[in-house]
């Protein structure tokens, strides 16, 4: 793996989410209530809604507009919703994201 600095975990609020432009586009960095972090896609499958302004709940988020919900481990939709995001390694160290740069680029390619 090939990590690429992406910011500070304190860019983003606890239960929000900022997003990053990547090679494959737009990724969402959500921040859980128990400061996890997780990557994954910022549009919903449904009808592309913007994940990154969506609710974090657990390790799940909801999208702003239908209510939705994916689990931010697997990006697999809840319940009855059918539909997964895609989502990519990201770990902290010293306070600083890090973001896999190999999963990104490689999605871009297929
Ligand atoms: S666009 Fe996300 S639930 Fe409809």
């Amino acid at each position: 793996m090939s990590w690429i600095d992406i910011g500070h975990i304190e860019d983003i609020p606890l239960h929000g989410a900022r997003v990053v432009k990547t090679p494959v586009g737009c990724v969402a960095l959500f921040r859980t209530g128990a400061a996890e972090v997780f990557a994954a896609d910022d549009r919903c499958p449904h009808k592309g809604g913007p994940l990154s302004e969506g609710i974090v709940h657990g390790q799940s988020v909801t999208c702003p507009l239908h209510n939705w919900v994916f689990d931010l481990n697997t990006g697999q939709a809840q319940g009855a919703d059918e539909g997964r995001i895609g989502t990519y390694p990201v770990r902290v160290e010293s306070g600083r994201l890090l973001i896999d740069g190999d999963a990104i680029g490689k999605r871009s390619a297929a």
